[in-house]
């Protein structure tokens, strides 16, 4: 009897190893976003189940609790991380291989049998980490079997910069929210999140030596309502104090967050415009007596800092604590949207431009960021400015994030310095997502104009007018999602996704081998992702409109 019940069970290993070493695959069992460089279809599939171990090297520690995580979040799998020298087969091996050139390059490669992640560092096997997650099925009934395909894939990223940017002085969001961001970005391999924490409307991130900033600049006495101010809507505000701050303590733990998702956090403190929050709590700072009051309605305002030793001596201060906070190598410092009127008035202000023998009021913004450039310069950081730092001449040191099309993004690259681009076509995230006639169905938004998940892809971060040499200055690209219209996180999500998603593979997958028709095949199964993890997303942007 005994024998027999051998017999039967070595011919059932043997079927069944023959089922998962022989199964057939095809493209569509690899959706992958962003698409990898290089995926070779192999034959067979992995069985995973909960004898499979992660393995992996001790520095690969935080990976390895991240993928196991995540599987039990997505699929109910408690899988045990097992560090061995000796790794044995049917398990998922994470480690590192020097023999990979680029630093967040990775290979994956799935045989029947087994998984191994390998990366240059641990950020590439964080991305083998992404890859494998999409592979894995979702939705799916606990008690069927859970197979990946087999496959060899070569992967490695086409910029070096892939951000992700929040407003969150117009609206403000908790952490919990910060952190399914910080989520989302890791999902897609990009890696930067430029959070953007002071504004005319709220000033969020406390800063110790000046208490009043998040006390007073942190709240506002209300909000205008609807469309008020475009499109000849009337000024209304709900009266509804609104506002919020984090404290160093959470913007610690966001870094942290951060940084286990090799997400590097570039803090935006916004000079010398949208600094109203700022001038409301210290009005000796401004050019003019007052009254400051934090705004309560959007646009662009004509309080902006005064350009005295008193106000770089402040901002210094300020800007010495979000050092101590972000180890970002740069420090992103606005720069847009700067009216002069203030300064064409002020007499200090004209007193100084002649004394410094700059031009005009746009050669003084370009002194004021020169002066903020140089303090984080002798600190061993660099500045991001907005596309306005050109005006006046560039600090030395400066990268440009073009938003105003590309031509700042242009100039800047010819002038051989860093560029990101973000150009409102493509990567504001605040636009519509549909045409005009379908707009009305929409959540409402500042300006009628749109930008659907197909034009987001359409995207070509490089210029074509710039010469070899200066497309090097083009470091990447980046989704800016303003939020003046956004007041529930929800609506964040909505804007966000899928165009997010068009943007990763832009910025990640080679200019060959996109292509819109392919990419949104994929599209559908990544959705699947969504639901499972609760993201909103715009389920138009998948389902109908987009229809290729
Ligand atoms: C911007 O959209 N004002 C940078």
């Amino acid at each position: 009897m005994k024998n027999i019940a051998f017999v039967i069970t070595c011919i059932l290993l043997i079927s069944c190893s023959n089922k998962y070493e022989t199964a057939i695959n095809s493209i569509e069992d690899y959706p992958i976003i962003p698409k990898p460089k290089k995926l070779t279809i192999a034959q067979g599939r992995f069985l995973l189940s909960s004898n499979t171990k992660i393995i992996g090297e001790s520095s690969l520690a935080k990976e390895a609790q991240y993928l196991s995580k995540m599987l039990n979040t997505t699929l109910s799998l408690d899988l045990v991380i097992a560090s061995s020298d000796h790794p044995t087969k049917a398990n998922i091996i994470l480690s590192i291989d020097p023999a990979i050139e680029h630093p967040e390059g990775y290979t994956l490669s799935i045989k029947h049998d087994n998984i191994l992640i390998s990366g240059k560092t641990s950020t590439g096997v964080f991305y083998g980490i992404q890859s494998l997650l999409q592979l894995l099925p979702v939705g799916i009934n606990t008690k069927e079997e859970l197979t990946i395909p087999a496959v060899k894939i070569v992967d490695s990223p086409r910029y070096a910069y892939r951000g992700m940017h929040l407003d969150v002085g117009r609206h403000f969001f908790p952490m919990s929210s910060i952190k399914k961001y910080l989520d989302m970005i890791a999902m897609h391999k990009m890696n930067t999140f430029h959070w953007h924490l002071t504004e005319d409307q709220g000033w969020r991130i406390e800063i110790k030596k000046y208490p009043k900033l998040t006390e007073v600049g942190g709240f506002r006495k209300g909000t205008a309502i609807g469309l008020a101010g475009t499109r000849n809507a009337p000024y209304t505000y709900d009266n509804i104090p609104y506002g919020g701050f984090y404290t160093q303590e959470e913007i610690k733990e966001v870094v942290t967050y951060a940084k286990q998702r090799h997400i590097t956090v570039i803090p935006e403190i916004e000079l010398p415009g949208h600094s109203l929050a700022a001038l409301a709590a210290y009005p000796q700072f401004g050019n003019t007596e007052g009254p400051y009051e934090v705004a309560k309605r959007w646009g662009i305002f004509n309080e902006i800092y005064a350009p005295t030793e008193e106000t770089f001596a402040f901002l210094e201060d300020i800007l010495t604590e979000v050092m101590e906070l972000f180890p970002s190598k740069y420090i992103h410092i606005g720069g847009d949207e700067v009216l002069k009127k203030e300064w064409e008035e002020s007499a200090y202000a004209q007193e100084l431009i002649k004394r410094e023998k700059l031009k005009d009021e746009h050669g003084l913004q370009s002194y004021f960021i020169r002066r903020i450039e140089k303090f984080l310069n002798a600190n061993g950081r660099n500045i991001i400015g907005w596309d306005e730092i050109l005006e006046g001449g560039l600090a030395p040191n400066a990268t440009v994030m073009s938003w105003r099309g590309v031509k700042g993004g242009i100039a800047a690259a010819k002038q051989h310095h860093s560029v990101i681009m973000t150009p409102g076509t493509h990567c504001y995230f605040d636009y519509y997502q549909v045409e005009e006639e379908k707009q009305k169905n929409e959540p409402i938004t500042g300006s009628k104009r749109h930008t659907t998940v197909e034009k987001v892809y359409s995207y070509e971060p490089t210029p074509s007018i710039l010469s070899i040499k200066e497309s090097k200055y083009i470091l990447g690209a980046q989704g800016n999602v303003w939020t003046e219209y956004m007041p529930t996180w929800d609506l964040v999500e909505y804007n966000v996704l899928p165009r997010m998603t068009a943007l990763s593979e832009v910025v990640w997958s080679s200019k060959e081998t996109r292509d819109w028709k392919d990419f949104y095949k994929r599209l559908q199964c990544i959705t699947k992702r969504y639901d499972k993890l609760g993201y909103n997303y715009a389920k138009h942007s998948v389902e109908t409109n987009q229809t290729p």
